[in-house]
């Protein structure tokens, strides 16, 4: 096409007045140039996909997922722990002014300042410019926004007692609990059944496991009428026969 000359112009002298048909051209007209959809192109997307299938199927079969015990839904000793993504906004929940009578800061108001200027960021930024130094305010926000995501990740992460995560999310032997046994009763109707769980099990937070501690039946009234590190003392209310029935089924399931 000349230029210039017999041309109308819209206010852009980049574009024309007049309306082209907006089709584009067929491939064959650009021989060696292009590739058919069908099936060249494809073939090349399948591959690519297979490649990734394959590395994450390879990935998941060498690190399987971490499962932890069978969800207790009476347990409210467990401290639930979002994926990595998500603890910038976990940690966030866990500051002063952002939890407690707070909460509608840290949850709505704080997180919904942030996506929302994300949301307006084309209408707040609107110069031409496309370098970031020339882009002060979009550059400013973006790496404000690095810098919290960042800092609050690594807090969540270090915060976090991992040492009691991995203790109350640990499979524990599952053992035939005998509940007719004499010894079950009295276990069943003193106070420790509230700590340490229908099945012997434990509940986080609250007491162990009783299973497999290896306490004779000595010990174990010691620790039933003295109480043991952090339980506390007399927690065992009966007659000594009681206390018997009751140590020698604990420290029978201790063993095991
Ligand atoms: C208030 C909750 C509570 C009650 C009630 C309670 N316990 Fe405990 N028990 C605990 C805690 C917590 C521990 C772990 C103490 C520690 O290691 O610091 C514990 C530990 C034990 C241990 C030692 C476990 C180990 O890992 O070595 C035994 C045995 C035991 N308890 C038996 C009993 C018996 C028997 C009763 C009932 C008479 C009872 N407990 C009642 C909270 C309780």
């Amino acid at each position: 096409m000349h230029r210039g000359k017999g041309m109308k112009f819209v206010g852009d002298s980049r574009v024309s007045a007049e309306r082209k048909p907006n089709i584009p051209k067929d491939y064959s007209e650009y021989p060696g140039k292009t590739e058919a959809f069908w099936p060249d192109f494809l073939l090349k997307e399948w591959l690519v996909g297979a490649v990734f299938l394959i590395g994450f199927l390879c990935l998941t079969i060498a690190h399987p997922s971490p499962l932890e015990r069978i969800a207790d839904p009476t347990d409210t000793g467990y401290i639930p722990l979002p994926d990595w993504y998500f603890l910038f906004l976990y940690q966030l929940l866990k500051y002063t002014y952002t939890s407690g009578p707070y909460n509608i800061l840290g949850t709505v108001v704080i997180p919904g300042l942030a996506f929302g200027g994300l949301m307006l960021a084309p209408f707040i930024d609107r110069g031409p410019e496309r370098r970031p130094s020339k882009r002060p305010f979009a550059t400013g926000f973006m790496l404000l926004a690095f810098a919290a995501i960042f800092y609050l990740t690594w807090q969540a992460v270090d915060m976090h007692d991992w040492a009691a995560a991995e203790q109350q999310g640990k499979i524990t032997k599952a053992v035939e609990v005998d509940k007719e046994a004499e010894g079950y009763k009295v276990y069943a109707n003193q106070s420790c059944i509230g700590c340490h769980g229908e099945n012997l099990e434990g509940k986080s937070g609250i007491g162990p496991a009783l299973v497999g501690t290896g306490h004779t039946p000595e010990e174990v009234k010691e620790i039933a009428t003295k109480g043991y590190k952090k339980m506390p003392a007399n927690a065992f209310d009966g007659s000594d026969e009681d206390l018997d029935k009751l140590a020698d089924f604990v420290s029978e399931m201790a063993k095991k």
